[in-house]
């Protein structure tokens, strides 16, 4: 008898952009017409094609991959050095932060990056997720058995719930009930807000304070646009302390399809064992990143580098102000109509109060139907969401455009 790992059992549905993805098959399938002017604003995915650089980098490499003299097999799991300089130099040192090569693990992308970091925790940790939130952070957690059931709303027995609200600007209170690991992601995912430098020092207060563990996804860092807004945890000083930093160039070097991510491990940053003692957090995600992970491609991490170099730097930026402009089309042709526009400034989802009486489901559908344009139900990223809708920048300027007319006509 093989037996199952059961808490799959207590996943709710379907990973919210599959069920998105289902629905729309259902509604292109039954309406033609409607198939045919669909404009996809669901899933954070890139349009736009990847930097020239990029791809420049990514040609030479597959040339080397064709020669016997710098043809390269295994690689090494945390990454090559070229790649890990480049981050530590333009990410954090020339800002000043503190991070060196050795503390950054390349990777194939940050969802699968903040789903596997749970490996190395161990059970009883009590886990605090903002609401609304990115589904991964939950799934993950009820796939690995750190949750109970869910109940009615979708709420998960034994996870903190964050409530993130436009009271709070979607930026969650510190809980007054202690928790261990916590999810912050900022700029937002769905929200699109973003923590002001008080705000983190706060919760990097809380952190240090309970012994807690900060897991800080900042994938869409490369959209903030004030100079206020902090781009990396680790601009909070004693961050280096209690947080861990998930990035990725899905976003910035549009490597949705490409693949690479990273994270930052600082070497001080600690657990504890049941018996209170202190452990190093880094050898044990070097471990488990070289036990089951054999390191991004090659010829995708010279692409991720070349991000790094001026003309990448510049291709970055061009795509950078492509989406943003995108984003401030979309908030003022939902100011518009009326709505209640939330994000959308220094991040590429723009975050949209359904009118009265509609609930976020009933929003997408009726978006799909009448508008044939898909967007993402507040609701698919946990209870605080109901009421909302997300739309996400990443399109082409022509399709965005569009999109702004139909909402205009609805
Ligand atoms: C989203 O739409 O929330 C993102 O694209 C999901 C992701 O980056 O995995």
């Amino acid at each position: 008898m093989a037996f199952i790992n059961e808490n799959y059992l207590k996943l709710k549905a379907g990973y919210l952009f599959p069920e998105i993805a289902r629905r729309v098959k259902a509604f292109t399938e039954a309406h033609p017409d409607g198939a045919a002017r669909l404009i996809r604003c669901g899933i954070g995915d890139v349009t736009e094609p990847l930097p020239q650089a990029c791809r420049d980098a990514m040609h030479s490499a597959v040339d080397e991959q064709g020669a016997r003299e710098t043809f390269k097999g295994y690689g090494p799991e945390q990454g090559y050095d070229f790649l890990r300089e480049a981050i530590a130099k333009n990410d954090y040192q020339d800002r000043g932060l503190n991070v060196t090569a050795d503390e950054i693990f390349v990777s194939d992308g940050s969802k699968c990056d903040t789903g596997n970091i749970l490996d190395i925790f161990g059970p009883g940790n009590r886990i605090a997720i903002t609401d609304p939130v990115y589904p991964v952070y939950v799934d993950t957690n009820v796939m690995i058995g750190n949750t109970g059931e869910a109940d009615a709303s979708g709420a998960y027995d034994g996870l903190v719930y964050l409530k993130c609200t436009a009271e709070n600007g979607f930026v969650p209170a510190i809980p007054d009930e202690p928790v261990d690991l916590i999810y912050l992601c900022y700029p937002n995912n769905p929200t699109g807000a973003t923590a002001t430098r008080d705000q983190l020092t706060a919760w990097v207060a809380y952190a240090r304070q309970n012994h807690a563990i900060l897991l800080y996804d900042a994938a869409y860092e490369a959209f903030i646009q004030d100079p206020d807004v902090p781009r990396s945890i680790y601009e909070i000083e004693g961050a280096r302390d209690c947080a861990i930093e998930f990035r990725s160039f899905s976003k910035n070097g549009g490597f949705t399809g490409v693949r690479c991510a990273f994270i930052v491990i600082p070497k001080e940053l600690k657990g504890r064992k049941k018996d209170g003692t202190e452990q190093p957090i880094h050898p044990l995600w070097s471990r488990r990143h070289s036990t089951k992970f054999n390191g991004a491609s090659y010829i995708v991490q010279r692409g991720a580098a070349a991000v790094y170099s001026p003309e990448g730097k510049a291709q970055v930026q061009a795509l950078i102000e492509h989406y943003m402009g995108n984003a401030a089309l979309l908030v003022k042709a939902c100011q518009d109509a009326g709505l209640a526009v939330y994000g959308g400034v220094n991040a590429p989802y723009v975050w949209v109060r359904c009118p009265a009486g509609i609930s976020s489901w009933q929003m997408f559908d009726k978006m799909l139907q009448e508008a044939n344009v898909v967007i993402t139900p507040g609701a698919g990223f946990g209870s605080a969401g109901e009421g909302y809708f997300r739309i996400s920048a990443f399109n082409s300027r022509a399709n965005v455009e569009e999109v702004c007319r139909r909402i205009a006509a609805l």
